[in-house]
């Protein structure tokens, strides 16, 4: 299992800066609305994360600020943004990051933008999910509800838990240059979740079966291997080990 690499959030941080916060602001509901930055000031706060920051800009001073959160704890994945250039979760970002007190916000290129900060990842993991069956498909015979359950191995129950802790969060799609070039591309969390289910051994699919859905440049031969995913996911998860060895499986197929 590899080491956590998000920032912790019980660092106590500096009191009495007073914060810039410039957030990208568009509503796509709103008749005539035009995509716009627009200035906040707020007083840094110790232990101050974007997420906090953002709470109390909208209670305090402007209730139309459209952003997303659920868990507050690195765990749900919602509240994935663009914080100055680069994306991350918002819960798990202290300010203390930005020395220069200038906090640039933008929503997660690549997703339909529900309104400023707010894009829908749900609708995008939904049809990814649809389009490479990301489900745990037995084998035959297996299928029975009656079955007992079955003890799992436990270094392949590791192995597996280390790719399920993918919290959904997008910031893998947004920080792929291919991905935002092609979008037909599937992007880092379709090929791990296919690893995942590869790993499986209660999936009954062969390594054939995966080449007929990652086989091709929109799956797993079209990753350029720019690792703007490894370097970002929030998670730490090993993207390009696994897309190498998908790559390997992948290309035995053709022998
Ligand atoms: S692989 Fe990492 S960056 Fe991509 S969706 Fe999962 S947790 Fe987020
Ligand atoms: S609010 Fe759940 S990951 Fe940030």
């Amino acid at each position: 299992m590899t080491t956590r690499l998000i920032p912790t959030v019980t660092d106590t941080g500096s009191a009495g800066r007073r914060l810039t916060f410039n957030i990208f602001r568009f509503d796509p509901q709103e008749n005539g609305d035009k995509p716009k930055m627009v200035s906040y000031s707020l007083d840094e706060t110790p232990g101050m994360t974007i997420f906090i920051a953002l709470n109390r800009l909208r209670d305090e001073q402007d209730s139309s600020l459209q952003f997303d959160f659920v868990c507050r704890a690195g765990i749900c994945g919602s509240c994935a943004m663009v914080i100055n250039g680069l994306p991350t979760l918002a819960c798990r970002t202290l300010t203390t990051r930005y020395p220069k007190g200038e906090i640039t916000l933008m929503p997660l290129p690549g997703f339909e933008l529900i309104g400023d900060l707010s894009v829908n990842t749900g609708k995008f993991m939904r049809q990814l999910a649809e389009r490479l069956q990301l489900w745990l498909h037995p084998r035959e015979g297996e299928q029975s509800i009656h079955a007992l359950e079955q003890a799992m191995d436990p270094d392949e129950a590791a192995r597996l838990y280390e790719l399920e802790r993918c919290v959904e969060c997008g910031v893998c799609v947004s920080a792929c240059a291919t991905k935002q070039m092609r979008d037909t591309f599937v992007g880092a969390v379709g090929l791990m979740k296919i690893a995942r289910f590869e790993l499986d051994s209660r999936d009954g699919r062969s390594v054939e079966d995966f080449y007929h859905v990652i086989g091709n440049q929109d799956g797993v031969f079209g990753c350029m291997t720019l690792l703007g995913c490894q370097d970002n996911c929030p998670k730490d998860l090993p993207h390009m080990q696994q897309i190498a060895y998908l790559r390997r499986k992948m290309a035995m197929t053709l022998l």
